[in-house]
């Protein structure tokens, strides 16, 4: 069964309690949280104290992408805030064993996330120790934007390794995911799907849900 993420990113921030009440009840799998620090990426976004807000609202996993050039230093703010699954940028971490190592020991399962234009084999050496891969299929930065089909291949070659080895990551596409190329997600391999714009620009969160799961 294929999980839909929806990312708060499009949500109404005015309302935000309420929009995630109601892709709670809608049928979501995991909030998708969009943190980013205006340097590794060009915009300014959430930071540990709306996750801390946003917490007591839904028993659904809180799922925390994070777009900043020193994760290692807000891991564990993350962490306390309540985050179920925190993931990091290849891009981003000189050091990705430690800190994927850091955000085990706070208890919280661990992602790595590759920029559409990352290859593969940058992520191989840390695969073993993830319980998530997060492929970007736009470059990272603002919701609405259009999906890049090139990463199909490697949401493909992610399957392959994944089965090769019997690992067990689930694999995650993000940006510009609507109800036509989350079909080319899933045929593909992907697992997860996170969608912004698709899920909360629409007035009928449930119908949005459906239409991505079921494609
Ligand atoms: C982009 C974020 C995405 C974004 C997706 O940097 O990581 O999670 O919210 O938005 P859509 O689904 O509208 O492309
Ligand atoms: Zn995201």
């Amino acid at each position: 069964m294929i999980k839909i993420a929806p990312s708060i990113l499009s949500a109404d921030f005015a309302r935000l309690g309420e929009e995630i009440r109601d892709i709670d009840s809608a049928g979501a799998d995991y909030v998708h949280i969009d943190a980013m620090d205006g340097h590794f990426v060009p915009n300014l976004t959430i930071g540990p104290m709306i996750v801390e807000a946003i917490r007591p609202i839904t028993k659904l996993p809180l799922d925390v992408h994070l777009m900043l050039s020193n994760p290692d230093q807000y891991i564990a703010d993350f962490a306390k805030a309540g985050a179920d699954i925190i993931s990091v940028h290849v891009e981003a971490c000189t050091h990705l064993h430690r800190t994927i190592q850091l955000i085990k020991e706070h208890g919280v399962r661990t992602g790595v996330v590759l920029n559409p234009a990352t290859p593969v084999q940058h992520v191989l050496p840390i695969l073993q120790e993830v319980d998530l891969v997060l492929q970007m299929s736009v470059n990272p930065g603002f919701g609405g934007q259009q999906f890049i089909p090139s990463v199909l291949n490697n949401i493909k070659e992610l399957k392959a390794y994944k089965e090769k080895n019997q690992y067990t990551y689930e694999i995650e596409v993000d940006g510009g995911v609507n109800p036509e190329t989350a079909k080319a997600c899933v045929e593909a391999g992907a697992t997860v799907l996170v969608a912004g714009s698709a899920v909360f620009g629409k007035s009928d969160r449930s119908e949005a849900i459906e239409s991505l799961r079921s494609r």
